[in-house]
């Protein structure tokens, strides 16, 4: 690494949060790790730590990401959740990827492709997300009867994907009665997996008793979902509310706490490249945005919005005290600094000092935006017990 600006992923963090997991929701035989946009931008070397630790199934989003994977993993089974045009069939058998199926259409033409070898495949149920999936039992029936005659095509799964938590709305149940009706033509002890919830809902509600995988993102990053109740009266009464609201909607009852011990395990770091006195009235970066009211010491780092850090983050901790960032650009930020800071100080956007949960808060986003911004351009240091490997994406 040439500059000094980097992301450390901390694997052990994710194989204590994977077996934490699995310790605790024990009942499911396929646990499916969805590690798509490059594990959420934790790096795709993490997904041999999560199978190390447990996971047997991974999830993506795209081909391309699928025969990343292929690159460091040959065994694990991967399903891509988005369709994949037939005319790439053959890298999927090449790479035994799994194919989600979501329309007839898509089926037949599946049924028509003389396939080298079996080719496991995962019917989609539009339960009411309404982006992708079956909505017809008629056409379920069609699908499992065309699958049922060709010997190269295995039904492994069946899944469906839900729109909201479920906590505080009944579109969870709405959700999960259409996919019992839609599925109700089938034989669903003779489908190996049956996955319909992401990490909040998995969480948020009992484990049906025909389901037999998860799909797991965010709560494996770290973020288990739990609300603790407040035991003050101010949380004693929204707790009335809510259960007002559940019973008049008819909402099913759902799981706000959880016990899951669960930490993140992506931190961000740069370092001090550059330090100057400026006077009072001076400007500092572009546009004048800050000017200095007294004789000021500023601090300039590596690391700018390209990287995914703007001043909006308001905030850096160096050994372990934090100071105000004063403006930012491409590839630099500007920050004020007290005597104590000096040039190759390890800087920390965050990580111990500064959580990722007070980050999120300042910038009004949630975890998985913040992960995305953090951009490829910025090394990967993955940790483990042993070493640190750089990893650039
Ligand atoms: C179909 C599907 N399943 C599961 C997930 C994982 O969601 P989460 O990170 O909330 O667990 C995603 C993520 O976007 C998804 O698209």
């Amino acid at each position: 690494m040439y500059r000094k600006t980097y992301a450390v992923i901390d694997s052990e963090k994710l194989k204590r949060n994977t077996k934490e997991i699995i310790k605790k929701y024990s009942k499911y035989n396929y646990y499916i790790a969805v590690v798509k946009n490059n594990a959420y931008h934790h790096g795709i070397k993490i997904v041999n730590d999560l199978i190390e630790a447990g996971i047997n199934y991974l999830a993506v989003s795209s081909l391309e990401e699928a025969l990343d994977i292929r690159k460091i993993n040959n065994e694990i089974p991967i399903l891509v959740l988005e369709p994949i045009s037939l005319e790439f069939i053959d890298d999927c058998q090449m790479n035994a990827i799994t194919l989600m199926i979501e329309n007839l259409e898509e089926l037949k033409k599946l049924n028509e492709k003389k396939l080298t070898y079996p080719q496991k495949v995962h019917l989609k149920i539009d339960s009411g997300m309404n982006r992708l999936g079956f909505k017809e039992r008629t056409e379920i029936k069609e699908a499992v009867k065309i699958i049922e005659t060709n010997e190269k095509i295995v039904l492994e799964g069946l899944f469906t994907h839900f729109a909201t938590s479920g906590r505080n709305d009944s579109y969870y149940d709405q959700q999960l009665a259409t996919f019992k009706e839609l599925t109700k033509d089938m034989h669903l002890k003779d489908i190996p997996i049956i996955h319909i919830d992401r990490s909040l809902t998995f969480v948020s509600h009992k484990k049906p008793s025909f389901v037999t995988g998860v799909r797991l993102g965010i709560v494996l990053f770290g973020f288990n979902g739990s609300i603790k109740p407040t035991k003050n009266i101010k949380g004693k009464l929204s707790n009335l509310k809510r259960q007002f609201v559940l019973k008049r909607n008819h909402i099913s009852e759902s799981i706000l706490e959880n016990h899951l011990k669960l930490e993140t395990a992506f931190s961000l770091y740069s370092t001090v490249m550059s330090i100057r006195t400026v006077k009072k009235g001076e400007i500092v970066g572009y546009n004048g945005f800050y000017k200095a009211k007294k004789e000021e010491r500023v601090a300039t780092l590596p690391i700018g919005y390209a990287d995914g850090v703007t001043k909006e983050f308001q905030n850096v901790a160096i050994n372990g005290k934090k100071y105000k960032i004063i403006n930012d650009a491409m590839d630099m930020l500007s920050v004020l600094v007290d005597e104590s800071v000096k040039i190759d100080d390890k800087v920390e956007i965050f990580g111990e000092t500064i959580s990722i949960k007070e980050v999120t808060t300042k910038l009004n986003i949630n975890s998985y935006h913040l992960f995305n911004l953090i951009s490829n351009r910025v090394p990967r240091i993955h940790k483990d017990k042993e070493k640190e490997i750089e990893i650039k994406y």
